[in-house]
């Protein structure tokens, strides 16, 4: 008589693909920071044409400055993502292996998290939020004025480009887990004044976009960088931005 299903000896021992998620992260973060860099670092032009700015060069303050306007800036963003929550368990996972996944154990030397350099500089996760807010604000303005071109109604591919990117950057920046405890925390009552309950609704809208930020992380990361592509194949005429009015 044959054993039921449930007794019998597996003859194949189901692993999960523990090592995708840390392949995943490395090769993206890997080709991510080095096309930043390559970004950053480009000083042949102002990373400005037509009604476009790429997201690496704003706010526009530093043309004519030696190396590039976007070396100014875009510490700002970059300090931001790479002190994030969701990305130091991205990172620490798949480039410093503690743990390389749930189920899988450490390497030798335990997580010693953000008490030496250079981690300790994540514990300034706050600051950089602060600026990136100001940094946000400037692109919701490059994004609105690439919508009008010598006074006039415009509406190029690039226009909707920025606007979906300056979308995704908001619902990153706006989900932040320290946005969240500085929205709702210390707070022992939310609904007994009108600042309160005003706090409560601003946590709620926190804690909605809290909720998916890694995914508004890695599509806020690919619109960067696709916008800025974008913006410098115009720069250097590999084609013609489509668009209408203007
Ligand atoms: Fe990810 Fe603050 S925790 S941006």
């Amino acid at each position: 008589m044959s054993r039921p299903a449930a007794l019998q000896t597996p003859t194949k021992t189901w692993r999960p693909l523990w090592w995708a998620y840390p392949a995943w992260v490395v090769t993206v973060l890997v080709c991510f920071g080095g096309y930043a860099l390559y970004a950053i670092l480009d000083s042949t032009h102002s990373g400005q044409i037509g009604p476009y700015l790429s997201p690496f060069y704003s706010p526009p303050w530093f043309k004519g400055f030696p190396i590039s306007g976007a070396f100014y800036v875009a510490w700002i963003p970059l300090g931001f993502r790479l002190s994030c929550y969701y990305y130091r368990k991205a990172y620490y996972r798949s480039f410093a292996w503690q743990p390389p996944s749930c189920a899988v154990s450490d390497r030798p030397g335990g997580y010693e998290g953000e008490t030496r350099f250079p981690f300790v500089f994540n514990n300034f996760h706050r600051y950089f939020l602060y600026l990136s807010i100001v940094v946000v604000g400037f692109l919701w303005f490059d994004a609105i004025s690439s919508f009008i071109y010598h006074g006039k109604f415009y509406l190029g591919v690039g226009s909707v480009i920025m606007l979906v990117n300056v979308i995704l950057l908001s619902g990153y920046t706006f989900g932040c887990h320290a946005l969240r405890n500085l929205v709702g925390g210390g707070v022992n009552c939310f609904s007994c004044s009108l600042a309160d309950r005003c706090r409560h609704n601003g946590w709620k809208f926190v804690s909605f976009l809290n909720g998916r930020h890694p995914t508004w992380a890695w599509f806020s990361m690919f619109s960067v960088g696709i916008a800025d592509i974008y913006i410098r194949l115009l720069i250097h005429g590999v084609f013609a931005d489509p668009h209408i009015g203007g």
